[in-house]
């Protein structure tokens, strides 16, 4: 099972001072150290956390492999195809969303003049880049899936993640259908979005889905173990200065 970690909300904190700050590249390369397959970035249209030189400093420094997250924006995919991440993972996007709400509706995305997506697709298939689409867990969008030609589809875990314990049943079989039939259509089955340390290990178990993708609640977590020490390094440079 691959597990690669999304260090956007390093870069969200960063933005927060647009300061130097944490840096979301070091903290990728310290995910990489620490057993992650592959780092997952969203480069969104309005640049709420990771930036281009963002993306073009982990397409240079990532020794595992880089997932880019991104809309049909032309501008984006144009820069994706010139830095040719491993995998490029296709999601909406709404402005005003908090964060991605929902798969691609690929019905809507095919009846769209001039085919965007497909447009975006075809470009960078053609730069050797994976190409993966974010869907719901819906038997209609794993076929339209494969017949666009996609290689995997990552399945939205966000219902099973937000139901409490005793309705997660109903979500997780959704999900464990959809890995089936994604599989019987030769896709590769990835998952993710909203994944915690709590609701991780029922998705993990799915024995079809080879890759997961998780971030807000891994960045939370290191915020709480790491502050700590981070308050005890700067106690000892505060003490040490007045006992000079
Ligand atoms: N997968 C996709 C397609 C996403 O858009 C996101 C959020 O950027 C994630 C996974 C990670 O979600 P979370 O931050 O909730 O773990």
């Amino acid at each position: 099972m691959r597990f690669y970690v999304n260090v956007d909300h390093v870069a969200t904190l960063r933005q927060a001072r647009r300061a130097d700050e944490p840096d979301p590249v070091t903290a990728a390369t310290v995910c990489e150290q620490a057993g992650a397959n592959g780092i997952t970035v969203h480069l969104r249209e309005d640049r709420r956390h990771i930036q281009d030189e963002d993306v073009r400093r982990l397409a240079a420094s990532v020794r595992t492999v880089l997932n880019l997250e991104l809309a049909t924006s032309p501008e984006i995919v144009g820069l994706a195809a010139g830095l040719r991440p491993h995998q490029a993972t296709f999601v909406p996007e709404r402005r005003e969303e908090i964060t991605t709400e929902g798969g691609l509706d690929l019905k809507a995305e095919i009846a769209r003049p001039g085919e965007p997506l497909r447009r975006a697709m075809d470009r960078l298939r053609k730069a050797g880049i994976r190409i993966s689409l974010f869907i719901d867990p819906d038997p209609e969008a794993i076929r339209l899936a494969a017949t666009l030609g996609a290689t995997a589809v990552e399945l939205h875990t966000g219902d099973y993640a937000g139901a409490t314990v005793d309705r997660r049943p109903q979500p997780l079989a959704r999900l464990q259908r959809a890995a089936a039939l994604g599989r019987q259509a030769g896709l590769a089955i990835h998952a993710g979005h909203g994944l915690t340390y709590r609701n991780v290990q029922p998705v993990a178990a799915i024995p079809e889905v080879e890759e997961l993708n998780i971030g807000h609640s891994i960045i939370s977590r290191s915020i709480l173990t790491g502050i700590g020490p981070a308050v005890s390094e700067m106690r000892a440079l505060i003490d040490a200065a007045r006992a000079r």
